[in-house]
Formats: C-alpha cells, structure tokens, sequence
C-alpha cells in the first residue's frame, strides 16, 4: 500500500514543469535524507553495492531503460551511483561524478524511462530487505532530480 503511494506521488511530481523549476532542481543537488539510521537499513555502503549490482541488472533487463545502459561503462554508473545515494543517505562518501542535470541531458530520457528507473531501484530494494520507510525516504530525495534529468 505504501509503495503504491509513493508511486502516486512520483508520478504527480512528474507532471509538474514551469519557472519554479530550476531553483528547486539546483536546491536538489546535495539533498540528504534527515536520519543517519537510513544509511544502516541499507546495509551501509556494502550494501549499498549489492543494491547497485541488483539495480543494473534490472536496468539492463527492462525494455525501458536497457538501451540506455547497455552500451555505457555501467561499473563506473554503479560506482557512482553507490556514492550518490550513500551520501544522500549520510554515509560517509563523497560522490564526485557529474551534476544530474548535465549527465542526462543529451540521453533524450522521457517519463516512461524515469519510472522504470524508479521501479528498478524499488525492485532491488525489495530483494535486499530494505524497509518500505527507508525505501522512500531515499525516493523522496531522488524523485525530484526527474526536473533535470527527464528532458522529452
Ligand atoms: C533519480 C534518477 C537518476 C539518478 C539519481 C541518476 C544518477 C546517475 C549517476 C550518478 C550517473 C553517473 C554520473 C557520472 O558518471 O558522473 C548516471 C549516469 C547515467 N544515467 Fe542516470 N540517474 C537517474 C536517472 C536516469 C534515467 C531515468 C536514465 C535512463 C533511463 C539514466 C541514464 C543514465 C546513463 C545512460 C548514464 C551514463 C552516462 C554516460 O556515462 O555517458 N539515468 N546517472
């Protein structure tokens, strides 16, 4: 039920566009979760890596995102990836790879595209056990970076 939510929401806050936009998107980049806890419920940053690993092969399996990924040096992706989201969660990393909106923005990426991502990270989420709350305290940071990310 509370995942069913969460994908209401997401899919409410990417139909939003406008002026508002941009100022929101920057103040996304160095978002964190409030907790340090989350960090653990995701099994820290070896966990962190499992999850990725889960999460690319899902990625490269859905008809929705493979060609994205499949031609990139997906170990860098994941790399990068793993200390993205350990730093939102406050781990102890630093993620030193690309801002969001200039990564994506030649990759023509659309909603549909989006929303399998989102499913995918759910999906290897789910396999490693981390919490439903955990689950979306993390989405709730990632969910608006779609205003730079999702171009078409
Ligand atoms: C909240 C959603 C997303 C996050 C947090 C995210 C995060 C990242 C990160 C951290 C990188 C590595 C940046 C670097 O190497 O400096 C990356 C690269 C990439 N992302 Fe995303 N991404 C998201 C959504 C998407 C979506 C929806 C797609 C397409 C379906 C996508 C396709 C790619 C591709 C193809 C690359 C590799 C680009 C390259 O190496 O040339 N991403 N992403």
């Amino acid at each position: 039920m509370l995942k069913k939510i969460c994908f209401a929401l997401l899919a409410l806050s990417i139909t939003a566009s406008g002026a508002l936009v941009a100022t929101q998107a920057s103040a996304q980049e160095g978002a964190q979760v409030s907790d340090a806890a989350t960090f653990k419920d995701f099994g820290e940053k070896a966990g962190l890596v499992k999850i990725m690993d889960d999460f690319m092969a899902g990625l490269l399996k859905d008809p929705r995102t493979k060609s994205s990924f499949e031609n990139v040096d997906q170990q860098r992706v994941k790399e990068q990836l793993v200390d993205q989201i350990c730093a939102i969660l406050k781990g102890p990393c630093e993620y030193k790879g690309g801002k969001m909106g200039q990564v994506h923005r030649e990759l023509g990426i659309n909603r549909e595209n989006f929303n399998a991502l989102v499913e995918q990270l759910q999906f290897a989420m789910d396999k490693n056990n981390v919490p439903f709350s955990s689950q979306n305290k993390l989405l709730a940071v990632l969910a608006p970076m779609h205003r730079v990310i999702v171009t078409q």
